[in-house]
């Protein structure tokens, strides 16, 4: 794809045109909103032609990929091709929860099974019967949990916590990680024989650096998204400003794609973007706020949690990534959000059963 075609694309004047412009696929959806998977790049045209290929089978998929690069928008598109498409797509994310939560959550629980369980409640695993449960971070799933899930993937079978009987459940499941999770069995971290189950079918989400090919399609793509009724929809582009866009190497990827077009959608004025509007950081990439001044007004607990929740901006909310970012834990991560009061916002990720 050469750069000359790409840079005719910001004047395409609505998605519909994208869509027929390029690779272009909507799962169903419920909801008004519609996802598009938006692409143009060989890349992610081979990478669509096997999710066609894997998604009517019964094979266990697992999404690689870094942060932001649409792992949960390609296990949606699994299951939305799969004859389970009717059924419900559940997520839940391994890492967002303490483990005796994550259990309950995952397989339910009985009533008086422990203290708080004032009621019977139907895991997401029993939840999603008939259709996909999407594990996403499964890299952090304790080691005790990974044994029932094992025990569900081999026999067919949950027992909610405190529950005698066995519960028949069918599920496909779709796992996600943005971990080497060969590296995390290697470590002892993952079970080997889970690892196995999981991962019949691989499935790589590029990062945005290696399809630059997708940038200005996705650009022109988020700056028609929102309600139809927003008056900011719709703005163009100007070439230079697209050309900046897509030189940058987006770490945070297609998330921090989203959210730079989102921004630009609301804030910039006139209708035309260009190179000024654009973030500093993204113009000049290169000069990083170093922040080693030292300030005697800055206590250096108030420096750790700026630089704690900038790295979580930098990699679009995602923990994981952030917390390999800061060369820390998960669990150190979710202490310090519990500290500074910003927990719930960053770290609740548990979604509910649609049907
Ligand atoms: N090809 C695409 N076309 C349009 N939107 C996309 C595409 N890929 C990703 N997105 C959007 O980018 C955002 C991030 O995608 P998604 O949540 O699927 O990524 P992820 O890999 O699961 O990220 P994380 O690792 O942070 O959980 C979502 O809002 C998604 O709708
Ligand atoms: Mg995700």
């Amino acid at each position: 794809m050469s750069d000359s075609n790409a840079s005719s694309l910001p004047h395409l004047p609505s998605s519909q045109a994208q869509a027929q412009a390029s690779g272009a696929w909507s799962p169903q959806q419920k909801s008004s909103e519609t996802r598009l998977i938006i692409y143009r790049s060989d890349v992610m045209t081979q990478l669509m032609k096997m999710i066609e290929r894997v998604a009517p089978s019964q094979a266990n998929v697992l999404v690689l990929g870094e942060s932001g690069t649409g792992k949960e928008l390609l296990a949606r598109a699994l299951h939305e091709k799969s004859a389970r498409k009717s059924k419900p797509f559940v997520a839940i994310n391994c890492g967002a929860l303490r483990e005796t939560l994550l259990e309950s959550e995952l397989f339910g629980h009985e009533k008086g099974s422990f203290t708080g369980a004032y009621s019977r409640k139907i895991g997401l695993a029993e939840a999603a019967n008939g259709g996909t449960l999407f594990l996403d971070e499964i890299g952090e799933l304790p080691l005790s949990i990974q044994a029932k899930l094992l025990r569900f993937i081999q026999e067919g079978e949950i027992f909610r916590v405190g529950g005698k009987e066995s519960i028949k459940v069918d599920i496909r499941l779709v796992c996600a990680t943005n971990r080497e999770l060969d590296q995390e069995v290697v470590r002892g971290a993952f079970r080997e024989d889970l690892f196995y189950r999981i991962n019949t079918i691989v499935v790589s989400a590029p990062p945005l650096r290696r399809r630059k090919e997708d940038i200005p399609i996705l650009v022109t793509h988020f700056l028609n998204s929102g309600s139809p009724t927003f008056l900011n929809r719709g703005k163009t582009i100007d070439e230079e400003a697209m050309a900046v866009l897509t030189k940058y190497e987006w770490p945070g990827n297609i998330r921090e794609l989203q959210n730079v077009c989102e921004r630009l959608q609301i804030l910039s004025e006139g209708h035309m973007i260009m190179v000024n509007d654009l973030p500093d950081s993204i113009r000049n990439p290169e000069t990083k706020d170093e922040g080693t001044e030292f300030d005697p007004s800055v206590p250096l607990y108030e420096l750790e949690k700026r630089y704690i929740l900038k790295a979580l901006g930098h990699y679009g909310g995602n923990k994981t990534q952030a917390a390999q970012g800061l060369g820390i834990t998960i669990k150190t991560l979710y202490n310090k959000l519990h500290e500074y009061g910003e927990f719930e916002k960053y770290a609740v990720h548990s979604k509910p059963a649609k049907d």
